[in-house]
């Protein structure tokens, strides 16, 4: 569908609204298009995310997973964008517009904010993710399943082991993990009143999970870190000098915010499984048979990581790049 299908589609499924304005977004999973409607006097600005490579059982599973976050999470701070509807067999989703910005962004320093900001984005995220967490909690019996037709090697090996080591753990819950928890994935907003003064910050999730995978939460807390070792490698950071945040200080911010919500404190165990769960990722990171079917941009980040990020790729040990142990037991 181009944009002019899409505009199409969307009078005829809301009679009565004009599609005013239309802007495309390519995103590596998806085509982003929001659309600007209007009826009368009502005005509306909304979201349709076409994904690629879908299967409709996916799509569906996506729209059922924000719509359990949006209606469940009952937070002033913590939200999600409205679900419209879904159009599986078309891999299409509508929802309503946020407007915020990308935390990931901020961290590039293309729209760069202030450190304190930055801290309570990531101490947000923390919060946020427990929440999540909290409501799509699976039995503590549950067994970890993982779906065996992903192309999901480390990953897979990693939720395999994960059980093994689950008693030296304080996070015992067992959780169908949000998978890509990353600040590409958080929009934040700093709230003001018509008087200008602040009422704090609002965070939403966007692109909630399409596998049903059972796991330990350590997976999406690695994915986070990963997210913000991620995003040091790339050239805002590597090259420009642009390094006012630090890793191991954000991850703190975001590991309390989480902690305190789930009422645990993380022991040595549960810092060596998320280590080991970033290990996967950073390893998924280099595998270009699971990113191959989709285009020249992997491709090409992934030959921009192996050239100029070959230390962080190739990093054998699970500790290494990690904060001290002391700091992260504070967590
Ligand atoms: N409801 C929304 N409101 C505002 N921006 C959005 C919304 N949904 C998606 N976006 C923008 O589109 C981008 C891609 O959306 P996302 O759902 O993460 O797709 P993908 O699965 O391709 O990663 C996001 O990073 C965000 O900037
Ligand atoms: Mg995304």
């Amino acid at each position: 569908m181009n944009r002019d299908e899409v505009q199409k589609y969307i009078e005829e499924r809301y009679p009565g609204f004009k599609v005013l304005g239309k802007k495309t977004i390519l995103c590596r999973n998806s085509r982003i298009f929001m659309l600007d409607l209007c009826k009368g006097q009502t005005r509306d600005k909304i979201v349709v995310k076409i994904s690629r490579n879908y299967q409709p059982r996916e799509v569906d599973l996506e729209f059922a997973n924000l719509s359990r976050f949006y209606y469940g999470c009952k937070d002033e701070a913590i939200s999600s964008p409205r679900p419209l509807f879904v159009d599986a067999e078309n891999g299409i989703l509508a929802m309503n517009y946020v407007e915020g910005v990308n935390l990931a962004h901020m961290l590039h320093e293309i729209r760069p904010v202030s450190l304190q900001y930055l801290s309570c984005a990531a101490n947000l995220s923390g919060i946020a993710l427990a929440k999540f967490h909290r409501l799509f909690r699976r039995g503590d019996d549950e067994p970890v399943t993982i779906d065996t037709n992903a192309k999901e090697d480390d990953i897979n090996r990693f939720l395999a082991e994960s059980l093994e080591r689950r008693d030296q753990c304080n996070l015992k819950t067992m959780v169908t993990p949000f998978f890509d928890f990353t600040s590409w994935n958080i929009i934040t907003k700093n709230d003001c009143s018509k008087n200008g003064r602040s009422k704090g910050m609002r965070l939403y999730l966007i692109d909630f999970p399409r596998l049903d995978y059972v796991c330990t939460p350590h997976l999406d807390l690695a994915r986070f870190r990963f997210g913000l070792e991620l995003v040091k490698q790339f050239p805002p950071a590597r090259f420009f000098g642009l390094n006012r945040w630090d890793v191991d200080s954000l991850y703190d911010r975001f590991l309390k915010g989480y902690c305190r919500e789930m009422h645990v404190a993380l022991s040595p165990g549960d810092m060596g499984l998320i280590a080991r769960a970033k290990l996967a990722y950073i390893r998924r990171a280099q595998d270009l048979a699971r990113k191959g079917r989709c285009g020249w941009q992997p491709k090409l980040e992934q030959a921009y990581l192996q050239t100029f990020s070959r230390a962080w790729l190739d990093q054998g040990d699970v500790f290494s790049g990690w904060p001290g142990m002391g700091r992260a037991e504070k967590a």
